[in-house]
């Protein structure tokens, strides 16, 4: 699902279209769909993770506000009590955005903001972006190969060069 804000910013900051990006998807629903099956409780799915998640589909999501499809997808799987991930992009936060995550996570999302792993020492920023959604793949136990694990320090500070 593709927000018609998120079609504003995929063109901007991507070159992308709605088109573009859809076909890249086994399945896509338009956020207006409001009768899709992800919709329902008794349509099946392991969870739902919104990536980028704006502050206003977060405020949506942390007060039940279901005016779209995103927002009523994200409903159903906290209702359902399944996996829910919402990464947010904003900085700084201001007293509602950080109110409104903590209600999310009081109702058993998990908010990933996609901080850069520099421990994993990215060389370029798809290093960067395949590493957060690596993690985000963690969340619901599906394991990226792509993802660099941490294996502890190769060497301390204290050793001699
Ligand atoms: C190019 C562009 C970039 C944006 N980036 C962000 C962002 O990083 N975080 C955010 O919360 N809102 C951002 N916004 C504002 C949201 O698009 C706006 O709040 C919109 O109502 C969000 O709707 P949606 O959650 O349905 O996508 C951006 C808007 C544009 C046009």
């Amino acid at each position: 699902m593709l927000s018609d804000a998120g079609v504003l910013n995929a063109w901007h900051e991507l070159g992308m279209k709605r088109k573009d990006i859809e076909r890249l998807a086994h399945f896509a629903y338009h956020p207006k769909d409001i009768a899709a099956t992800i919709a329902s409780g008794s349509y099946l799915t392991e969870g739902m993770v919104i990536a980028p998640c704006s502050m206003k589909t977060l405020a949506a999501v942390a007060h039940a506000h279901a005016d779209d499809l995103v927002s009523r997808a994200a409903d159903v799987v906290l209702k359902e009590r399944r996996r829910l991930v919402l990464v947010p992009r904003e900085t700084p936060l201001n007293l509602a955005h950080l109110r409104n995550m903590v209600a999310v996570t009081e109702m058993g999302g998990i908010i990933m903001p996609p901080v850069p792993a520099f421990y994993a020492q990215p060389k370029t920023l798809d290093d960067l972006v395949e590493h957060t959604v690596g993690r985000m793949l963690d969340l619901f136990g599906v394991r990226s190969a792509k993802l660099k694990r941490w294996q502890g320090l190769k060497r301390t500070p204290a050793e001699p060069d």
